[in-house]
């Protein structure tokens, strides 16, 4: 019988609450596919940091090492400054175990419904893959003669080579595994003119070696644009840090609700951990009321037992998912039903157990 050893981090606000319904029917998979998950819970959070000064210790990464994923909730908390918070939990982990890959599925579950006129689940369903280590966020910068007149602040967009390489060979590899095998790559390199026009070479390089692979390319502002509007034309879309980061909200939301919004932080190699949690935050302003919808965080689960090898259980989870709401099950208010957060757990979790 397998046995993966999983770090649980629920972190800040509704991670505490979506966190455990991910484990929930994480357990009914297991259940029924006949392994083991040995769970090892850390509460490194704001709240921890206001009494430690610390949003993790400084062997953080080495304990979360010893583990095979790392499945976690939120981070951020009003109080906290969020680039503390986030640059003390979250992103010290996607760049110390090189998670350089971000895969976030945009998809229009049967059974939900888009703000958009006219559109159905076959419209809608591709993935973002977000470079994940370096580009816009960097740690390259500062600022400059504080408090005077000639102040400056500036943060310098890294692309390397192989940063660029890797994050697209795994796009035109998945690409390669989907019915229409199209990559869309983000770009604006009429604005931004060295790091961009760079991507957009890198893209066109890499693609060589895909022949399969139909490709095409927008400036970012135009993209945001067709994703609402051309939302079919999409299969697979590769952009930087920052972008993909865009793009992953943006997509979720034309599928229904960022509340449904799942994401994996990969090292394709294994040669660390990799990480899963929703797209969303903590949300502060419904924290607490046990409202949030936990399906980001469930089908977060489902990314991470696919990355662990365990197939089936991701797809049991994905079409239990896809079955609870088109039979009309309990959906939370985001999704314009009344349910809570455990009434959607645990209706899930029931149906992964008999699927
Ligand atoms: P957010 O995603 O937390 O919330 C944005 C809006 O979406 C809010 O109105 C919220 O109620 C709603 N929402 C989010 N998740 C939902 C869910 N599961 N169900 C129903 N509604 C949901 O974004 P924000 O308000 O910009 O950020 C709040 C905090 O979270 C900040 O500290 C931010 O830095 C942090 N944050 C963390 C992560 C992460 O840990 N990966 C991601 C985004 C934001
Ligand atoms: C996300 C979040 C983070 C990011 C923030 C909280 C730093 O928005 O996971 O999408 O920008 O990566
Ligand atoms: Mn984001």
């Amino acid at each position: 019988r397998k046995k993966y050893r999983i770090a649980v981090i629920p972190g800040d606000g509704i991670g505490q609450e979506t966190t455990p319904e991910g484990l929930r029917v994480l357990d009914a998979a297991a259940r029924r596919f006949g392994f083991d998950l040995e769970l090892v819970h850390y509460d490194w959070s704001c709240e921890v940091y206001s009494r430690t000064g610390k949003m993790m210790p400084d062997d953080g990464l080495e304990q979360l090492r010893q583990s095979d994923s790392v499945f976690l909730g939120a981070v951020g908390w009003p109080g906290v400054p969020d680039h503390v918070s986030l640059w003390g939990l979250l992103i010290p982990i996607r760049r110390g175990f090189d998670q350089y890959v971000n895969l976030r599925p945009c998809k229009l579950l049967p059974g939900a419904t888009t703000p958009l006129a006219n559109r159905g689940p076959k419209d809608i369903d591709f993935y973002v893959v977000r470079e994940n280590t370096e580009g816009e966020y960097s740690s390259v910068g500062g600022r400059m003669f504080p408090g005077t007149d000639r102040e400056f602040v500036s943060q310098q967009s890294i692309l390397t080579r192989i940063g660029c390489d890797r994050v697209m060979k795994y796009a035109y590899e998945l690409a390669m595994t989907r019915p229409r095998r199209k990559l869309t790559s983000a770009t604006k390199s009429n604005g931004i003119t060295f790091t961009m026009p760079y991507w957009d070479e890198r893209f066109a390089e890499m693609g060589k070696n895909y022949p399969g692979v139909t490709t095409d390319q927008f400036h970012i502002d135009i993209l945001c644009a067709h994703f609402v509007q051309h939302p079919d034309w999409f299969d697979v879309v590769v952009g930087s840090n920052l972008f993909g980061d865009i793009l992953s909200d943006l997509g979720p939301a034309v599928a229904g609700s960022i509340g449904i919004a799942a994401s994996a932080n990969i090292n394709p190699e294994k040669a660390f951990p990799s990480m899963f949690e929703p797209v969303h935050g903590s949300a502060p302003d419904i924290a607490g009321k046990w409202i949030a919808n936990p399906i980001g965080q469930i089908w977060s689960g489902a990314m991470m037992l696919e990355h662990l090898g365990e197939k089936a259980a991701a797809d049991a989870i994905v079409s239990g998912i896809e079955r609870m709401l088109s039979e009309g099950g309990p959906r939370t208010r985001d999704m314009g039903g009344q349910a809570g957060t455990v009434d959607v757990g645990k209706a899930l979790a029931e149906a992964v157990g008999r699927a």
